[in-house]
């Protein structure tokens, strides 16, 4: 590894590239998390020996030993990101050093090797030059990238392992909830917790998900979208979505958000999202707000409009609450002007066409 930290990536073009025409059909609608480019980054990690052997080459299935560690303990982490294409045709990240802070906050929860902040961008960015053939032709699309890591030692015992491998794939996308979809509907999880004090719900590691997902079996089956989690002490604080978090805007000018207590995941949306609302005069008041309050301000009319933002799903309204005791709606039902303001704010960052005061895009090629 040199001084400043970053590290010689050895490139090995993919010999054997998805034929243009076969790509240029399949960015016309790549939807999200079906599609992959050509080639994937790969890092090693060994005790002693620190990261090595890094690598760009044709993206391809990984041998795996059964007894490899994350098979049965689930030590892994993944960030999601994505690389977009200006108005002046410059491909540009969003905050992508956040990215790679979290990737390491995740890795200290997970007691896992950091991967330091210049080898992180360097991966996510030569990946990007590489396959830039494969940005989504459709308005809206974006290249999303997926780095991540796990527990690579072959061994049984419970005990943090000494081998990693990090890697990076990307996928272009377009909208991550169906197309058309202008307000999602959230299903309230009143039997299943994400995450509980003390635990691993601000990192961002693919258990916190596996245990989300039975939750999001019974939102399918209630015609859901995504669902809502509620703290898992009381069952009261609304926390966040499965894959999301959430703000609420009042009729007096506050715009809530549930705040970092440990238990859910600090999103670069949702941070982002703060500094533009109170830019916008708004009162941004990071507080606890509960199930039966949200119900109640919903029907009085105190709650104007509710929205759930991320990487993949940008700022998405939410139009109604369902849960075993009913639903409720909330305002119209569907996305309310100050929602549409902040995604607009926001996306037009993130597309290039508004001035980027607070010097988050970062400009590649
Ligand atoms: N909460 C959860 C559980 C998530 O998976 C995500 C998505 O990454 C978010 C919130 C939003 O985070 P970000 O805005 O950094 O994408
Ligand atoms: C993201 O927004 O990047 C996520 O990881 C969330 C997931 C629902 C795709």
């Amino acid at each position: 590894m040199a001084d400043d930290d970053s590290l010689e990536i050895l490139v090995e073009p993919n010999s054997a590239p998805v034929p243009d025409a076969d790509r240029r059909k399949m960015l016309e609608n790549p939807g999200f998390g079906n599609l992959f480019t050509d080639h994937m980054v790969l890092i090693r990690y060994t005790e002693g020996k620190g990261w090595h052997d890094a690598k760009i080459e044709a993206r391809r299935s990984i041998p795996m030993d059964p007894a490899s560690s994350v098979l049965h303990y689930a030590q892994e982490i993944f960030e999601g990101m994505k690389a977009y294409r200006l108005a002046d045709g410059t491909t540009a990240l969003f905050r992508p050093e956040q990215n790679a802070r979290r990737f390491q906050a995740s890795a200290r929860r997970m007691a896992m090797p950091e991967l330091p902040e210049a080898v992180f961008l360097q991966s996510v960015e030569k990946l990007v030059d590489i396959d830039r053939e494969w940005f989504p032709s459709a308005e809206g699309g974006s290249l999303y990238l997926r780095p991540f890591m796990f527990a690579s030692e072959v061994f049984l015992g419970v005990r943090p392992a000494k081998e990693y491998l990090y890697m990076v794939i990307a996928s272009p996308a377009g909208a991550y909830f169906k197309a058309g979809a202008s307000a999602i509907t959230i299903w309230v999880s009143q039997d299943y917790s994400r995450a509980a004090p003390g635990g691993t719900g601000a990192a961002k590691c693919g258990g916190n998900y596996a245990a989300s997902l039975v939750a999001q079996a019974e939102a399918i089956t209630q015609d859901c979208d995504q669902v809502v989690f509620l703290d898992a002490a009381e069952q009261r604080w609304v926390e966040e979505l499965g894959g999301m978090n959430l703000f609420f805007v009042m009729d007096d000018g506050r715009l809530i958000t549930p705040p970092l207590t440990g238990t859910i995941l600090p999103g670069i949306t949702r941070e982002s999202i703060m500094i533009l609302a109170r830019e916008e005069g708004l009162n941004v008041s990071e507080e606890p707000y509960s199930i039966d309050q949200w119900r109640e301000d919903a029907a009085s009319g105190k709650l104007l409009e509710t929205f759930a933002c991320g990487t993949a799903a940008v700022v998405t309204a939410v139009g109604t609450v369902r849960s075993g005791s009913g639903d409720f709606t909330i305002g119209v039902g569907g996305p309310g002007q100050l929602t549409e303001k902040l995604r607009m704010r926001l996306v037009d960052i993130q597309r290039g066409l508004a001035e980027d005061q607070h010097g988050w895009v970062k400009r590649l090629f």
